[in-house]
């Protein structure tokens, strides 16, 4: 009696143990991202596990499914604010009262398109599968985006198949047909011969499609989706391609991984120095002092002040300031003009020349 007792309170024990296990999948592990990580630090997070993890390309591992699945679950409650405060709050036990989860596929088609990449080693060489169209759209992004990286959320209303009632001719062919004219008469014809395919209807659906814009990305560079373009009634769809359209920035002008601006500056501050800041692109401040006499034209360079290099983000372009003086207006009074004379000690002095042809 006394063992019995003590053997059931141990069965109940690890029956607890195990529930607690069950219910404590750590999200924020398995994305290897901080408590509080931000949603764009979370999205990063998914899609880089997400193409290392796609089962496709661990066909060897049996846990791959698994893998995957953790991933699109921790990533579907982490990314979404109201689950991730109940998930806070209660661990993934009181996540269940909020209905199950989605398909993992799904998460991933949102960054990815719906084929990945289609690394699972096509079998189907021999037949050519026709394929829709590719939709090529261009993507406003600003100069702050491409300096800080970005998500950006493209809601695409894409015609998918639905089956419908009845049939339709489908992979129509040419073929040649004998047609007897009479006796020992006969044509030869080409016609067109078709299948009867079930029928589909296309139907627009709602897909949410996650950009990431990374950290020094250039203007016109291309951002796939697989599959996410026109769809074939007879094959696959064709892709979906982003052209990066860098916009115009008030402050700075970017040239290949380097950044333009210019200053004005008052005569007074042309004579006798100054100090300014530049706020940068992500609110940081580029700070200049002079002592010196600064001229119209004078330019100063700031090493690793511009933009982030697109394959090594930890190299930096340079800033390049030119400035440009502004001279006060109307007339000194001839006491100042005398004071200016001894104060300058500047010989007086003119050149003529063609500056348009730089003589
Ligand atoms: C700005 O600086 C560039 C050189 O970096 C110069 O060519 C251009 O004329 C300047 N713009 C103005 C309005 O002064």
């Amino acid at each position: 009696m006394q063992l019995n007792n003590n053997f059931f309170a141990l069965l109940y024990f690890l029956g607890s143990l195990g529930i607690y296990v069950l219910a404590g999948r750590d999200f924020y592990k398995i994305l290897g991202v901080d408590r509080n990580a931000n949603t764009n630090e979370i999205k990063k997070a998914y899609r880089n596990l997400a193409k290392e993890l796609h089962p496709d390309k661990n066909k060897g591992d049996p846990e791959a499914e698994n893998k995957f699945r953790d991933l699109g679950e921790a990533y579907e409650v982490l990314s979404d604010k109201d689950k991730r405060k109940t998930y806070d709050k209660g661990g993934e036990e009181a996540l269940k009262q909020q209905g199950g989860f989605s398909d993992p596929f799904d998460s991933f088609s949102s960054f990815f398109g719906d084929f990945g990449f289609g690394f699972g080693g096509s079998s189907h060489q021999e037949r050519e599968i026709p394929k829709g169209g590719d939709v090529v759209l261009s993507l406003d992004v600003t100069l702050e985006e491409l300096y800080n990286g970005n998500f950006i959320e493209v809601v695409r209303y894409k015609p998918v198949a639905k089956p419908t009632s009845g049939t339709r001719k489908c992979n129509c062919r040419p073929e040649m047909k004998t047609i007897q004219l009479g006796p020992g008469r006969f044509q030869m014809v080409q016609q067109q011969v078709c299948d009867d395919c079930p029928n589909i209807k296309m139907v627009p659906e709602e897909k949410l499609l996650e950009i990431e814009i990374e950290k020094g990305m250039r203007d016109g560079q291309t951002y796939p989706f697989v599959a996410e373009g026109e769809p074939h009634m007879d094959g696959e769809p064709g892709d979906l391609k982003f052209i990066i359209n860098q916009m115009k920035h008030s402050v700075f002008e970017r040239r290949g991984d380097d950044l333009y601006t210019n200053i004005t500056i008052s005569l007074l501050d042309a004579l006798t120095g100054f100090r300014l800041d530049i706020v940068h692109l992500d609110g940081h401040k580029v700070s200049i002092s002079r002592d010196k006499i600064t001229w119209p034209g004078a330019k100063i360079l700031k090493k690793g002040e511009g933009m982030p290099n697109y394959e090594n983000n930890n190299a930096k372009g340079t800033l390049y300031i030119t400035f440009d003086v502004e001279f006060p207006r109307g007339e000194l009074a001839s006491d100042a003009k005398q004071e200016m004379q001894k104060l300058l000690q500047q010989e007086r002095s003119q050149r003529v020349y063609n500056g348009l042809q730089g003589y």
